[in-house]
């Protein structure tokens, strides 16, 4: 169910559809917030080091994490596509200085950093409107940056059995296949679908919000 042969949207069609987003991006908090609930809460981030988070968005997770649920120590690494995305994500968190940083992508999924420079990597709904081959090579980058014992911590849209999803998967996939545009590119799909060996699953679990479903994944790198 992962991999889907719809065609996906470009590098620059991504920016362009994020660009335009903006702040309007936060109005989905009230589909993704359970979902971010219980990613924090099987995550362990009070004794997180360094986070690096791939496709940051507005930095509403970041925030959080820095504000709430880090050790005042820990430092925070954001990367994106999208230069709206950039700009808000960085003055959102202009407030922990030297403590996050948010660097630019230009597309592939390539994270300038050291191997096991980072003790968790966070990808939230971003995995899920890649291709692939992406997808794949973005938890190549996190086993490659997480420290032994460190966790990738993902969401994606999924798929639920219940008829609210049913009927609401038909719809968006009815759009997707439209313009994959219409929906920003994104598709329901299943995270473990994408880790290779040298992962331990540590969690995964469906969480629904009204007809929305996401897949929650916590999965530690193995020594
Ligand atoms: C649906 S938003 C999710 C944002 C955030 N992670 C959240 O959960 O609210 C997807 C984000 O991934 C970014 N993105 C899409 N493709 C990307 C790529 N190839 N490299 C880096 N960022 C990308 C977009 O610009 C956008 O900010």
């Amino acid at each position: 169910m992962a991999s889907s042969p719809a065609p996906r949207i470009s590098y620059a069609q991504a920016r362009a559809f994020y660009d335009r987003c903006g702040r309007w991006l936060d109005l989905q908090r009230c589909l993704e917030d359970a979902a971010f609930a219980d990613l924090l809460a099987h995550a362990d981030f009070a004794d997180a080091k360094r986070v690096v988070e791939f496709g940051c968005g507005t930095g509403r997770l970041a925030q959080r994490l820095l504000a709430r649920e880090l050790p005042p120590h820990a430092h925070y690494v954001g990367f994106d596509l999208s230069t709206t995305m950039l700009r808000v994500s960085r003055s959102r968190l202009a407030r922990f200085r030297a403590r996050a940083q948010v660097l630019p992508l230009s597309g592939p999924p390539r994270l300038p950093l050291a191997p096991g420079s980072c003790d968790r990597f966070l990808a939230t709904y971003v995995l899920d409107l890649l291709t692939p081959a992406d997808a794949e090579a973005v938890i190549r980058q996190a086993l490659r940056l997480l420290a032994p014992g460190g966790l990738l911590c993902a969401t994606v849209m999924a798929a639920h059995s219940g008829l609210p999803n049913r009927a609401f998967r038909s719809v968006w996939t009815a759009l997707h296949r439209l313009s994959p545009l219409f929906v920003g590119g994104t598709q329901p799909a299943d995270a473990r679908a994408w880790l290779g060996p040298g992962w331990r699953l540590r969690h995964c679990r469906l969480i629904r919000r009204f007809a929305v479903c996401s897949q929650v994944l916590v999965a530690q790198r193995l020594p």
